[in-house]
């Protein structure tokens, strides 16, 4: 009886050890809100960013207003410092130039990624002033640590006003950037204002993304991404195309980050950040073997014990 439980606990032990190991491959989308050299100057401000995006493997930020690089420089530092003393990462950023209509609000869309887990291999400007105030600056991807392994992420911060035909315009992104690639792996993130009174239930119509059934809508509507407890509206999304890409998600991942209550720091450092929250969504893991081993190893072990 002894031996039975203390195997039985040493088992435990090496399936969590081995379980660990097989990180999660989380993608985040945060719209950080005017995201510049001043904010990237508050220590206590980018303590905070610094716990969410170091859960990510890839984050898309937007609304950073950073005309010069300094205040992604500043946030790269500040997550790359202590790094290799606790945990094996690093990170670097890929940023589209500044984008929009008036010289007095310029946003750039940023990726930071973890250079250890993934590799960023193309990157295109779609153009179209028509149909977009921030052109979609397209990003793609390749991770040996993924199932999907190759993939293309497709940002969009939507103007207001303007988001029903946004939205409705991600699918010549679509078509434009697929065939560039030869890959239909696409994934469209980030605050589409996909909700409320900028798109309606009647507006969806209008939506290839919602009328085409290819494309996973994986944060739903009944989420609530601003912060405020005045609106309840899910803004920032996150959209695959395709079964494949649909297979390569772990399931029921996708999910508003609710910062304050996941860190317990109070709303208003939260709003300090941003009256977003990040979305995220998390992708299988390639380690497979990894993955199913503490599982394995338990109904092996527990098969052996009742034939004893
Ligand atoms: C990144 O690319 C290099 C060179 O092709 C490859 O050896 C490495 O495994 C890739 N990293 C990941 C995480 O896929
Ligand atoms: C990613 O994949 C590489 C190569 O297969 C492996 O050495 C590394 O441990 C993996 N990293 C993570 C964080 O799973």
């Amino acid at each position: 009886m002894r031996w039975r439980s203390s195997c039985l606990r040493l088992i435990l032990f090496l399936s969590a050890f081995v379980g660990k190991s097989a990180t999660e491959f989380r993608v985040c989308a945060y719209n950080v809100q005017n995201f510049n050299l001043e904010k990237a100057s508050n220590d206590r401000l980018m303590h905070h960013l610094k716990l969410v995006l170091i859960r990510c493997d890839i984050s898309l930020l937007q609304h950073v207003v950073d005309p010069d690089g300094q205040a992604i420089q500043k946030l790269l530092s500040v997550l790359n410092r202590g790094a290799g003393r606790y945990e094996e990462y690093n990170y670097q950023a890929v940023s589209s130039d500044g984008l929009g209509n008036s010289p007095s609000d310029l946003q750039k869309y940023v990726f930071i990624y973890r250079t250890d887990t993934v590799n960023m291999t193309g990157q295109h400007q779609y153009k179209s002033k028509e149909s977009f105030i921030r052109e979609p600056f397209v990003v793609r991807f390749q991770s040996q640590n993924t199932t999907i392994g190759d993939f293309i992420l497709v940002p969009l911060h939507s103007e207001p006003s303007r988001a029903v035909l946004e939205i409705n315009k991600l699918y010549d992104v679509f078509v434009e950037v697929s065939k560039k690639w030869n890959n239909m792996n696409v994934m469209f993130l980030g605050d589409f204002h996909a909700s409320c009174a900028y798109v309606t239930q009647q507006d969806r119509k209008k939506i290839r993304l919602y009328t085409n059934s290819d494309f996973n809508w994986l944060i739903q509507d009944r989420e609530d991404t601003t912060v405020t407890d005045l609106t309840s509206c899910a803004y920032d999304r996150i959209i695959v195309y395709g079964e494949p890409f649909l297979r390569a998600i772990k399931p029921f991942t996708a999910k508003v980050f609710k910062v304050d209550a996941e860190f317990k720091i109070s709303r208003s450092q939260v709003v300090e950040l941003s009256d977003h929250y990040p979305v995220e969504v998390v992708l299988k893991s390639s380690a497979l073997f990894l993955q199913a081993t503490p599982l394995l190893i338990l109904m092996i072990i527990q098969s052996f014990l009742s034939a004893l």
